[in-house]
């Protein structure tokens, strides 16, 4: 444990205390206070926030994408990567009232896995339940980190599942990639019966309520998951607010969950379900929308003013829609999104 400081956010005049080996973010999530953020990597910045008053803070490795040098010496900071060593007063960029209280705590929990059948050739379905503790509380949307066994290192994985299901039950989707660290052990290692330690939940993906507001989602491959989460939570809950869910794929073979989709197009009249093939083979017979997600969001939609929209799925894609939506009417504060960012080599200090 390092000294602590005390850290008051503004505008929101929310104060915390952070130790010096923590990062901000995450002090103020252990203290209950949920601040916009992504990858927690310096990769996304979600995060980005501007320095008022102190500047002893010192940044763990991010990405120069993320804060550009000339941002840093003006005095914005990456507050998932931020220590620190002084007391601070620090102005957030992008915040969320409805969120900032609503932060559950973290807490570090063993998973037993139940299965990690294929939904796809690259994508898995992993089953896990939940060993000690029996329950974690999260909001549909959120997601947990999982440790990679005899490393350092975390991958993050968002919920498919709603909380709560009966014997501690999560579900993820989790694209392999044939180098991933994580993925690549999932797809070669992993067998039911196997423990896996994780943390959590974190993330700000949540479906803020706005009964009056229609709901776009955007997703692209394993961006399914937390899409599909908040999808069956409305289910549940009996949310039928106009939506429509625009899921990108290559092929026909890259999709998944179709036919809960369309069970759920029954359940929630309100809602619609659009997949679109950027790739169709001949094989696939596809009479369905076809070409980049964000082009059919384009061709379809012509004024989405006063719409919430949702967006999730690799980083081009999801870059792609946040410069979309806004122009076909979305507020800009009513995007909420998370980037499926990597690990890989951040290009920063
Ligand atoms: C908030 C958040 C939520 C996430 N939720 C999910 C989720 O629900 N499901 C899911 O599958 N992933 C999710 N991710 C991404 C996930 O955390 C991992 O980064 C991803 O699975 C890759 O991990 P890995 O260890 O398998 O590969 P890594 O070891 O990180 O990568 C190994 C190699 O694969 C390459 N590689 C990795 N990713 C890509 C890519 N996208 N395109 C091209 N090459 C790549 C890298 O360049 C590297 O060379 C999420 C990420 C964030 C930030
Ligand atoms: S850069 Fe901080 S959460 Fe992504």
């Amino acid at each position: 444990m390092g000294e602590k400081h005390l850290v008051r956010f503004e505008p929101v005049g929310i104060e915390i205390e952070a130790d010096e080996d923590q990062t901000v973010l995450r002090a103020a999530a252990e203290q209950g206070v949920l601040l916009m953020h992504g990858c927690k990597e310096g990769q996304c910045a979600s995060c980005k926030s501007f320095l008022l008053e102190g500047d002893d803070v010192e940044l763990d490795r991010y990405s120069t994408f993320a804060l550009p040098d000339y941002e840093k010496e003006e005095g914005f900071t990456l507050l998932c990567r931020a220590h620190a060593y002084e007391d601070l007063t620090i102005e957030l960029l992008n915040y969320d009232e409805e969120m900032i209280r609503s932060g559950l705590p973290i807490v570090r929990a063993v998973v037993e896995v139940v299965s990690a059948e294929h939904v796809t050739h690259d994508l898995r379905h992993l089953i896990v339940r939940l060993v000690e503790p029996a329950e974690l509380k999260f909001f549909p949307g959120q997601y947990l980190d999982f440790a990679i066994p005899g490393t350092a290192e975390t991958r993050s994985f968002s919920m498919a599942n709603v909380p709560g299901r009966a014997g501690g039950r999560l579900e993820f989707v989790i694209k392999i990639y044939p180098d991933g660290l994580f993925s690549r052990f999932l797809d070669t290692q992993v067998h039911p019966g196997d423990r896996l330690e994780v943390s959590g939940p974190f993330g700000a993906f949540t479906l803020r309520d706005a009964p009056g507001a229609d709901l776009v989602f955007v997703g692209g491959g394993a961006g399914m998951a937390p899409i599909l989460s908040l999808l069956r939570s409305m289910a549940e809950r009996g949310i039928d607010r106009k939506a429509t869910f625009y899921y990108g794929a290559r092929a026909r073979r890259d999709l998944c969950f179709e036919q809960e989709l369309r069970a759920l197009e029954e359940t929630l009249p309100s809602f619609r379900y659009v997949p679109a093939l950027s790739e169709p083979g001949e094989e696939d017979e596809w009479d369905g929308a076809t070409g980049l997600i964000t082009d059919v969001l384009r061709r379809s939609e012509s004024d989405l003013a006063g719409a919430d929209a949702y967006v999730c799925g690799p980083p081009p894609m999801v870059e792609a829609a946040l410069d979309l939506l806004p122009k076909l009417g979305v507020a800009e504060k009513r995007v909420f999104y998370d980037k499926f960012t990597t690990t890989g080599e951040p290009d920063g200090p």
